[in-house]
């Protein structure tokens, strides 16, 4: 079709430092209907100009883990649905964002996809996809439903080994997983150890120690490592590749290494929580306002920080994910369910960070020169593009690729709610002074961010339907006995 417009392009960005997940160039990007159309020198006029005047440019950041709008037991609720969720998540230079449609027993897997749409339709700002959360593998669910929605675009599913509501055991863990090897689907898991944690709640609260930092008492980090290392275990059984999630600390981080090791296709994904929280955050006495920094696996203490660091740099982690799940403070839907503080065990895991994630790491990571920048890309939008199917179209700098960017100031800026864009009433980072922040956020093409306000729209945002992973071979082929093929 000829365009109408005399411009080349809509819209450049001059002189920018271009970050991708391998290289730092300096070059103009020509935009062109919501897509990236040129990469170089002195690129031809258009409609709009910006100069970016060496300003640091990368991909808009792929938030491939965040909870919105999940349908919970009343009075509970989140915080946050797909507007502001999806505006947060724009305001903090993220472009994509790819939440979870979770199953409820005793429901179809496809019947939650289709209320999750219902939600989502109309009202996101910023591209999204869907994960899914299997809590009832059915035969049903197995042979036709969940290859069904994976052919169709839902390509990635979490299976959770805790949560009473929502864990599996290792049987059905074994089939979900044969059948993410047969339709190439990426499993997440969620590792802790539910017995374990059920058994040291009841020692706790027998002696009364209900606080909300006794909430980290229940889930030291061997639950973590036990599952971690069983969940491995029964991927090389069914020699598929799966992607470890929130991963907390050296005893998880020491299992997944292990496997790599053997040649097992063992991903992992970490949160700011486990570099920016300690266990102190949850308490140091019993007061409940821990409560805000309750989530699973909880944060650990300053060595493992270090620990999650230093497997950043060795390239243990392909993701870096907010895993916002936010709830309020205040009222009593959220952390004080029925307006009451509880004991541990009924506060809802969770924390708000969809919109601090990407300057977290920059300003902490690039900045303070732990990390390099195409690491901070890798992490933060090519790597869980790659993991969830979304790649080149999502997290990525190149031709063809949808102009979703975002141009970085830096410059100092203090963390407060009253800036954020969420619908929860606190964020865990509160007077973090950070170097860093988006100066803007494109979302194909579109501002969403202009440095001060959010200048999106809702139902901007489109569905993306996503293929097969693309972060490495489909099948593990480590050290695995091969036990799949033999049966
Ligand atoms: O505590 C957390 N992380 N809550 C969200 C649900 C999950 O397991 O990711
Ligand atoms: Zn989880
Ligand atoms: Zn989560």
């Amino acid at each position: 079709m000829e365009r109408q417009s005399s411009f080349e392009f809509d819209t450049v960005l001059r002189n920018a430092r271009v970050a991708t997940a391998s290289d730092v160039f300096l070059a103009d990007i020509g935009i062109r209907d919501g897509k990236i159309a040129a990469l170089g020198a002195n690129l031809p006029s258009a409609k709009h100009e910006i100069d970016v005047m060496g300003r640091v440019v990368t991909p808009g950041g792929v938030d491939a883990h965040c909870h919105l709008d999940e349908p919970m037991e009343p009075p509970l609720r989140m915080a946050d649905d797909f507007l502001t969720g999806s505006r947060a998540a724009a305001c903090g230079g993220t472009t994509t964002i790819v939440p979870f449609a979770v199953q409820r027993r005793g429901t179809s897997l496809a019947e939650a996809v289709k209320a999750y749409h219902a939600k989502s339709e109309g009202r996101a700002c910023i591209d999204y996809a869907f994960h899914m959360i299997v809590t009832d593998p059915t035969e049903v669910l197995l042979k036709t439903e969940l290859p069904h929605l994976i052919e169709n675009g839902y390509t990635s599913f979490k299976i959770y080994m805790t949560y009473e509501d929502l864990k599996l055991d290792d049987f059905q863990i074994l089939d979900l997983l044969a059948v993410a090897r047969q339709s190439g689907a990426m499993a997440m898991v969620h590792a802790e150890n539910s017995d374990c944690i059920e058994w040291l709640t009841r020692k706790l609260e027998a002696v009364g120690r209900t606080a909300p930092r006794f909430h980290s008492h229940a889930r030291p980090m061997l639950v973590e490592r036990e599952a971690t290392h069983r969940a491995i275990a029964l991927a090389e059984l069914i020699d598929v590749p799966i992607l470890i999630v929130h991963v907390s600390g050296r005893e998880a981080v020491e299992q997944i290494r292990s496997a790599r090791g053997k040649g097992l296709s063992i991903y992992a994904e970490t949160c700011p929580q486990y570099l920016f929280l300690t266990a102190d955050d949850l308490g140091i006495d019993d007061s409940y306002h821990g409560a805000r920094c309750v989530c699973s696996p909880p944060p650990r203490d300053r060595q493992n920080q270090e620990v999650i660091w230093n497997a950043i740099n060795e390239g243990l982690f392909s993701v870096f994910s907010s895993d916002h799940a936010p709830f309020r403070m205040d009222g009593v839907d959220g952390k004080r369910p029925g307006g009451h503080e509880q004991p541990f065990r009924h506060i809802p895991n969770g924390i708000p960070g969809i919109e601090t994630r990407m300057a977290l790491l920059y300003s902490e990571g690039v900045l303070a020169g732990r990390i390099t920048l195409p690491r901070f890309v890798q992490l933060t939008a090519t790597g869980p593009a790659k993991a969830y199917g979304l790649h080149p179209r999502k997290g990525a700098i190149a031709i063809g690729s949808d102009a979703d960017l975002v141009i970085w100031d830096e410059r100092a800026k203090t963390i407060a709610n009253a800036d954020l864009h969420h619908g929860a009433d606190y964020t865990p980072y509160e007077g973090m002074q950070l170097k860093a922040w988006p100066g803007l956020t494109m979302s194909r093409g579109k501002v969403v961010w202009d440095g001060e306000s959010f200048t999106g729209e809702s139902g901007h945002g489109k569905f993306l339907r996503c293929g097969s992973p693309t972060l490495g071979p489909r099948l593990s082929r480590g050290a695995g006995p091969g036990f799949f093929d033999e049966v």
